[in-house]
């Protein structure tokens, strides 16, 4: 099949490689000439796993290509996904959908014989209609249908996602439609990936319920955690006990500072957005939103407890700067929220990130460190903030000689007071008391606070 994609940022890049991998003839279409330029000379944009050699070997076929025309490539194609941005537009959180409009209009323009345009985007209810109304209107006679195909790949994961999902979801509306679309994930029945195929207007729906409910979930076990450091709990016992029970499976049960990236952050605000116009408030949705942004607060406000009570002066290294491993993405990302806070608080702030630095670099301004252990090296404070696989293999006695001070602060929990008080950190990590089996719970204070539960020392 012939298959156009509009729009080369994360999902339409990933789209294309791995549709061209399934055997289909690709092009996509960026208006930036520049990054097609790069694309063409088989330079990838963004840092994702597999991606660059996915490409490399289907553009070496000649299954996908790039181009700023797309004439062409609408002319002939079987699909046309329009995979452009939806950023969130200022105030209210609805998603903007400038982008997604404009292509639809260049592309009925453009269309050929019989051809599904379909939103893979994330895009709010209802705006499969108004792509349909716009390609009514310029051009009239066009043999179009519209779709929605909403895409559910991780960053980091993307290819294994897309080419393994839980789940494809189609919104169709016709039988012929449904069928181009089948025809098009033919190569996913081979592993029975189950197709649901929906109304439009549910699939468009389906996308948002599914990434507010696992920020939810998310946020449901980071307030679990600030619980268990009141009560003397264990939030990764919890989020166990939980999880082993299928109703609520255990992923997605890991506390952290705070949930950001490209996608939660902008679709809980959209779908609360959405919620609102159609006068059906998603309560939860808009409670979420408010804890996750609370929550990143109070990571900086841990820190700087962590630290004694302030970090006027002290320098503090933190050890990843993306919103998660595995990406060099930085939007929403928790440091955005904590580095300035503790430069605020008078810090000096030394980052590293595997992959992030030449983004972060765009929009923090602090001391960057050119590894693990150059950002460690005389701190009065480590903060884990993300969880690179590089942090989680950090030896504990070198991290301990290298820094002036010896406060570990680990926000992902991926180190233990045992292994951290060998090495002689005093190490603070989330919503674990951390108290060895047969110490008693922490006292709890008349103002709610656990005394001596912050920081353990041998
Ligand atoms: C998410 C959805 O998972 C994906 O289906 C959708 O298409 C796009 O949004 P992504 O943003 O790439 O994907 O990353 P994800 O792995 O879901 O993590 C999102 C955020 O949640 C990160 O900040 C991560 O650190 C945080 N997170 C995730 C937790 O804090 N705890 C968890 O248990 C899981």
């Amino acid at each position: 099949m012939n298959v156009t994609i509009i729009g080369t940022g994360y999902v339409g890049l990933v789209s294309g490689a791995c549709f061209a991998d399934f055997g289909h003839t690709v092009t996509c279409v960026d208006k930036d000439a520049a990054k097609v330029e790069r694309l063409n000379a088989g330079e990838v944009p963004i840092y994702e796993p597999e991606l660059d050699r996915l490409l490399e070997a289907n553009r070496a076929v000649g299954r996908i290509s790039f181009t700023t025309d797309p004439a062409d490539a609408v002319g002939k194609a079987d699909v046309v996904f329009l995979a452009v941005g939806t950023p969130s537009r200022r105030g209210g959180g609805h998603a903007d959908l400038t982008y997604v409009y404009e292509a639809t209009r260049e592309v009925a323009a453009l269309v050929k014989g019989y051809t599904v345009i379909c939103t893979k985007s994330t895009v709010p209810v209802g705006t499969g209609d108004e792509v349909e109304a716009i390609v009514r209107q310029v051009a009239p006679d066009a043999d179009v249908d519209v779709a929605s195909n909403p895409e559910f790949l991780r960053e980091g994961a993307a290819i294994g996602d897309f080419k393994r999902p839980d789940r494809v979801i189609v919104g169709a509306e016709t039988e012929r439609a449904i069928g181009v679309m089948r025809e098009l994930y033919r190569p996913l029945f081979l592993n029975e990936t189950p197709i649901i195929f929906t109304s439009r207007r549910t699939a468009e729906l389906t996308k948002y319920a599914a990434n507010a409910f696992l920020a939810t979930k998310i946020t449901f076990i980071n307030e679990m955690a600030d619980l268990c450091e009141r009560v003397g709990a264990n939030v990764q016992d919890v989020a166990r006990g939980m999880g082993l029970d299928k109703r609520i499976g255990a992923k997605f049960l890991n506390a952290g500072p705070g949930y950001g990236g490209s996608c939660f952050p902008k679709d809980t605000l959209a779908l609360a957005a959405t919620a609102n116009d159609y006068n059906s408030p998603v309560t939860i949705v808009d409670s979420v939103v408010e804890a996750n942004a609370r929550r990143k607060e109070r990571m900086a406000q841990i820190v700087i407890e962590a630290a004694g009570g302030s970090v006027k002066d002290k320098t503090v290294a933190i050890l990843g700067l993306t919103f998660k491993p595995l990406t060099d993405d930085m939007r929403e990302a928790p440091s955005l929220t904590v580095v300035p806070m503790l430069q605020k608080a008078g810090a000096i702030v030394k980052g590293y990130d595997p992959e992030g630095m030449d983004e972060a670099a765009k929009q923090l301004d602090m001391h960057y460190a050119s590894g693990t252990y150059e950002a460690i090296k005389g701190a009065d404070v480590t903060v884990i903030l993300t969880e690179w696989n590089e942090f989680r293999a950090l030896d504990l006695l070198r991290v301990k000689a290298m820094m002036r001070g010896d406060v570990l602060v680990d926000l992902r929990n991926i180190y233990s007071a045992d292994a951290a008080a060998r090495a002689g950190l005093a190490y603070r990590s989330i919503g674990r008391t951390d108290a060895p089996a047969g110490v008693p719970a922490p006292h709890v204070s008349d103002a709610g606070r656990i005394d001596g539960q912050s920081l353990r020392k041998n």
